[in-house]
């Protein structure tokens, strides 16, 4: 009989791309769709990306394969990158590794550390591409719940003494999707310590670095000592400059684990796109100009839909960081059950904490996505749904 393998039955099913179909048939309909659930802004990419694009798919040059070498040129402008923003020097070519955005990297990773069996720590709730690839590469899984009480900290030393000493990768993800939390400096300190001392892979996924208000700035945690030895950190142009579409990203940290996931990426694929690379150079060398009005128009949006979910009732928190609120739900109001029910009847579009693992039931994540006044007709709707649920004690 022909089916999915064990492997493939394993996995959740990917809950935001089911959602891209249901607001497709949604818009054939005619239904007024908002759609507040994946991290995937309105916004325009840089002028400059779209220019170098146009004129470098026109360099027969770049139509050839890029190998996992890619364009040294964007290589280095990573380089450039971590030196002016972290403080952090890193060789571009052994410590900078191109990638086809950042989960194609974060999915592969165990892939390149883990034998089947490793104990590999992931964060729940958290994004999923952590607990995909490490089901799909055989790791031995150990779910760590992220909670309020301990600020959404991964602490690994809570783990029993077994099960640390066969852990050989941890992802961490801060500012947090979809907590939006943020990790205090001697957390990462700490945190580096004890991977140093027990041989664990350190992937810190840093995709929303730049997404942060009120004057926050999150570090790198390769700005931290002994980071080198044991830490790769995830960076991606989707969150911060509107190019998700364009699928550019870069690894950079520990060149031995940079090696490792160079060789097992190139069996699955042959690098990004050139011209890609090469307006991705150009974006990240103003990095710092071009993200400006990037992050003051989330802020504008973050503030606009934290405003209107407390003017129907919905008390939340204005996170420091990300483009996600994470919000939660009255007792007994599923997550998915509520976030079916917003779609259905509202055409509002959000995630179910549920989707980010069982650890993310009793909220829901709204991205701050679009244009203030459709966040607060948003918010309307929310609090339309919420009031049937809570009336009829819909609970999982
Ligand atoms: C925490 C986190 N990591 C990684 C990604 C993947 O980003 P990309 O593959 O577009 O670089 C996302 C996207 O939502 C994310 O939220």
């Amino acid at each position: 009989m022909i089916g999915p393998s064990a492997r493939a039955r394993r996995l959740p099913v990917y809950a935001v791309g089911e959602i891209a179909e249901r607001k497709r048939r949604l818009l054939a309909d005619g239904v007024d769709v908002i759609d507040l659930g994946a991290g995937d802004a309105d916004l325009a990419p840089p002028a400059i990306a779209v220019e170098t694009l146009y004129r470098s798919a026109q360099e027969t040059s770049n139509s050839r394969y890029a190998f996992q070498l890619g364009l040294v040129a964007f290589r280095e402008a990573v380089g450039r990158f971590m030196e002016r923003r972290f403080g952090v020097a890193v060789d571009p070519m052994t410590e900078v590794l191109p990638l086809i955005g950042s989960k194609e990297g974060l999915a592969h990773l165990p892939f390149a550390v883990l034998d089947p069996g490793d104990v590999c720590v992931v964060p729940e709730p958290g994004y999923p591409a952590y607990l995909g690839g490490s089901l799909l590469a055989g790791a031995d899984v150990e779910i760590f719940p992220l909670t309020a009480e301990s600020g959404f900290l991964v602490e690994l030393d809570t783990l029993p003494p077994e099960r640390l000493t066969r852990t050989k990768l941890v992802y961490l993800n801060y500012p947090n999707n979809p907590t939006a939390a943020i990790a205090p400096a001697d957390y990462l300190r700490r945190t580096i310590a004890v991977c140093c001392k027990h041989d664990i892979v350190l992937a810190y996924d840093n995709p929303y670095s730049e997404l942060t208000f009120d004057g926050y700035q999150a570090p790198s945690i390769l700005e931290f000592p002994g980071a080198m030895d044991v830490a790769v950190e995830f960076h991606s142009l989707s969150k911060s400059f509107g190019m998700t579409g364009w699928r550019l990203a870069w690894a950079t940290g520990n060149s031995e684990v940079l090696r490792a996931l160079s060789k097992v990426k190139s069996y699955f694929d042959t690098g990004a796109f050139l011209a890609v690379q090469h307006a991705g150079a150009a974006v990240v060398d103003r990095a710092e100009e071009l993200v400006a009005p990037v992050r003051d128009e989330f802020c504008v949006r973050r503030d606009a839909l934290v405003n209107a979910l407390r003017d129907v009732g919905v008390e939340c928190e204005p996170p420091q960081a990300t483009m996600y609120l994470w919000v939660p739900l009255p007792d007994r109001v599923a997550s998915g059950a509520f976030a079916r029910d917003l779609l259905e009847r509202e055409g509002l579009a959000v995630l179910a904490g549920s989707v980010f693992g069982a650890g993310g039931e009793g909220f829901v994540r709204l991205s701050f996505i679009v244009a203030p006044d459709r966040m607060r007709e948003a918010a309307r709707r929310m609090a339309r749904v919420l009031h049937t649920a809570v009336a009829t004690g819909d609970g999982p």
